[in-house]
């Protein structure tokens, strides 16, 4: 089912929690939305969910206008952080929960459960109380749950950030590989950004009640809009420019930008040159402030003569033995790996 969001504004007293949201998540289509603690990911969901409401603009599903239809009547499955299962209930009773509100008959729940809860690979367990699981097993339950009734759309609300690294990379897998194989149209919740990159087909990254980029993984790593986007996802140098030059020298740039103010460089695009190839034109002079060593890689603070900021490269590690003792050294920023962000 096609979800389409237009203009959605919501405030709470003063705080304008949303303001005009508008975006199409496509049939089939995993979409996560990324940002900080605060931005308004929860809301929104929420308000696609049916579970608040929104002061203006419209939530549709395949056109239809959900406006009127209350969320037990819009069919969607939700899952939350908090496991939030029936505790005094067996984890079959669980994940038929959404059916028995439906009045189905109980032979068609029994064999939905069971079917379900395979698919999550917990038939071993389907007597169980949700005290007697661990915290991936409940939430897999739930996801369970959150399936059976066969939802037009499923909604998951960090579902899987109370859980620790191990599981939650996973889960990460299963929810993901289970959403293809469904096909099911899916909005994810987090606030973490390697589950984003992992995950999604598409990112919606939010900042304060907006939207500040939508993109494939690659395209906000690769063409970040924003300082914001640019520094929220991966890692990323954020340099001032001052009539187009950084430290005083100047910074070759892409001829359509040369009024550049601020410019954005990944750690793994910095280039360094030391001992005789340290002195060139378009090199910055710099001195190792700190290294961390990391076996494969290296990161490297570099103090660049002249400059207010420091630089950050990321260098593998053969590179690093060879450039350690090097009484000197400089760092280039090759043109066409630098970012300009307005
Ligand atoms: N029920 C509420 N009453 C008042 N303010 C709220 C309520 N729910 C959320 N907010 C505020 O709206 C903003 C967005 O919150 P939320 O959607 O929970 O953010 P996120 O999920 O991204 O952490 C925050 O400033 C939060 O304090
Ligand atoms: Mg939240």
């Amino acid at each position: 089912m096609t979800l389409a969001l237009t203009h959605v504004t919501k405030r709470f007293g003063n705080t304008v929690a949303l303001d005009d949201i508008s975006l199409t998540v496509e049939r089939g289509e995993f979409i996560c939305f990324l940002g900080p603690s605060g931005c308004g990911k929860t809301t929104l969901l929420r308000i696609v969910a049916g579970l608040e409401l929104a002061e203006e603009g419209t939530v549709t599903l395949d056109g239809r206008d959900l406006s009127e239809t209350p969320a037990r009547k819009r069919n969607f499955g939700v899952v939350f952080q908090s496991y939030s299962l029936f505790p005094n209930m067996t984890a079959a009773r669980n994940v038929g929960y959404g059916l028995e509100c439906r009045k189905r008959p109980r032979a068609e729940i029994e064999a939905r459960a069971a079917e379900m809860l395979r698919v999550v690979a917990l038939s071993d367990h389907a007597h169980k109380l949700p005290s007697q699981l661990s915290g991936g097993q409940q939430q897999r339950v739930a996801l369970a749950r959150a399936l059976a009734p066969d939802p037009d759309v499923l909604l998951l609300d960090e579902p899987l950030s109370a859980l620790d690294a191990k599981v939650r990379e996973s889960l990460r897998l299963e929810i993901r590989d289970l959403q293809k194989r469904l096909g099911i149209t899916t909005i994810m919740v987090t606030h973490d950004q390697e589950e984003a990159l992992t995950m999604a087909d598409r990112i919606v990254v939010m900042d304060t009640g907006h939207i500040a980029q939508v993109g494939t993984a690659r395209e906000l790593y690769d063409r970040p809009a924003s300082k914001f986007v640019a520094e929220f996802i991966g890692r990323m140098n954020v340099l001032p420019l001052d009539g187009g030059r950084f430290a005083g020298r100047p910074v070759a740039l892409p001829e359509e930008r040369q009024g550049a103010k601020l410019i954005g460089i990944r750690p793994e695009d910095v280039r360094l040159h030391a001992g005789a190839a340290a002195a060139g034109e378009g090199l910055l002079p710099a001195k190792l402030r700190n290294i961390v060593y990391l076996g494969n890689l290296a990161h490297l603070v570099l103090d660049v003569e002249g400059a207010d900021n420091d630089i950050v490269a990321e260098i593998p590690g053969h590179a690093f033995r060879e450039l350690a003792n090097a009484p000197q050294i400089a760092v280039e920023l090759p043109r066409e790996t630098i970012k300009v962000l307005e």
